[in-house]
């Protein structure tokens, strides 16, 4: 592991759109230095930039981010959304517009994303869309946002009628990510992120997963050293990933859906907001791995490891209530990622490997759900 006074980066690989996210320890106060030099190498010659944040992250986050873009001779100016899901909606990207052509922002506008998920897919939609896009930044601050929304380039905001439902695939020019900003972030959001980092950990890479276990404590702690490496690993995984499905087209990103299907009908059935997003997808994760094990797939070992390194960060494994299993298959029929009315589960036939299913018997769900 390296020491967390250097940081590390990691290279997204994408022709002309390759990017690379900078994972440091205290390096938020100087990001207007690299930001510069990606900046310089596409030829951007303007050095005006918005810095699009919540009212949570504002201050003192967004607000240095604005003072070392100054310092490094950007115009930088800040723009912040009310925090919250309900901010990624066409109202807000409207109302952020306007705030683009007051200042008269061209097409070398740099559009920088300082918060969690919801500001980083909001932003960047605006980013892929104003004068038909503008370079864009992340600069992510919640371990969700770190581990998994700020790469990949999905931006969007949601429709009453789903989440999501209007978006692009809009790359950032580079991404920068310090550690310390986590200090702040509450337990809960912590954990939702871990859900994640666990996933990268069963999906593609048991060293990484044994890497978890043995340093729960660490992880608890929210050391340092540990949050450099997790992050670092989970943001190649997905770029892997990506690399090799930027559009979602070849079918390989679905990998990243495991626990997914369970959790998305979780979410929606239990009210969002009741369930945090890494807490439904601790729940499918578990859920998905009892199917696997019905259908043969693995043996117990799989589940127990996995439910116990959940649990050990703090994660639940299961519903807090019941739910009702036609209601949830339902849901899952619903779900924008299903094909064709056939429900599609990513299930571990290893630990560090899973293959997409779009044949599963609805009677094993039923089973999974009613255990
Ligand atoms: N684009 C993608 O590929 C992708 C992937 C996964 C999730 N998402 C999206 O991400 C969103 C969820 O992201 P999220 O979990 O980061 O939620 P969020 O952006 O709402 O952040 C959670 C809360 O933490 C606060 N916060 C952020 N950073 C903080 C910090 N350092 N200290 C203290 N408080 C802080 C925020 O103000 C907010 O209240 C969802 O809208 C989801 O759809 C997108
Ligand atoms: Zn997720």
């Amino acid at each position: 592991m390296s020491d967390p006074a250097e940081h590390r980066t990691v290279s997204v690989q994408l022709g002309p759109r390759s990017y690379e996210i900078e994972i440091s320890t205290g390096r938020l106060a100087s990001c207007g230095e690299s930001i510069s030099l990606w900046a310089e190498e596409r030829g951007l010659s303007a050095r005006q930039a918005v810095v699009i944040t919540d009212a949570n992250v504002r201050t003192p986050y967004a607000e240095t981010v604005a003072a070392s873009l100054r310092d490094a001779g950007w115009d930088a100016t800040l723009a912040d959304v009310p925090a919250g899901e309900n901010s990624k909606s066409l109202d807000v990207v409207w109302r952020l517009y306007d705030e683009l052509v007051a200042i008269e922002a061209g097409r070398q506008t740099l559009v920088v994303a300082v918060g969690g998920g919801v500001v980083g897919d909001l932003a960047g939609l605006v980013a892929a869309t104003y004068t038909r896009g503008v370079p864009f930044v992340q600069i992510p601050t919640t371990l969700l946002a770190q581990v998994d929304s700020s790469v990949g380039g999905k931006v969007g905001v949601n429709h009453a009628h789903g989440k999501n439902l209007i978006g692009a695939f809009h790359q950032p020019i580079g991404v920068v990510i310090d550690t310390t900003v986590l200090e702040s972030l509450p337990a809960r959001d912590y954990r939702s992120g871990l859900a994640e980092v666990i996933k990268y950990g069963v999906i593609l890479d048991e060293e990484f997963f044994d890497f978890l276990e043995q340093n729960i404590q660490g992880l608890n702690d929210r050391e340092p050293a540990i949050l450099q490496h997790i992050i670092a690993r989970s943001c190649e995984l997905k770029a892997q990933v990506v690399e090799q499905d930027e559009h979602e087209r070849t079918g390989l990103r679905a990998v990243l859906n495991y626990g997914h299907t369970f959790a998305h009908a979780y979410e929606a059935l239990c009210g969002y907001g009741e369930l945090t997003h890494g807490e439904a997808v601790a729940i499918g994760m578990a859920d998905a791995a009892k199917l696997a094990q019905r259908r043969g797939l693995i043996d117990q070992t799989l589940f127990s490891r996995q439910t116990a390194l959940t649990t050990a960060v703090g994660l639940p494994t299961q519903l807090p209530a019941p739910l009702n299993p036609d209601d949830v298959l339902q849901r899952m029929k619903l779900d924008k990622k299903t094909v064709a009315g056939n429900l599609r589960f990513v299930l571990p036939t290893r630990l560090g490997h899973v293959q997409v299913f779009t044949d599963v018997a609805e009677a094993d769900v039923r089973a999974v759900l009613n255990s």
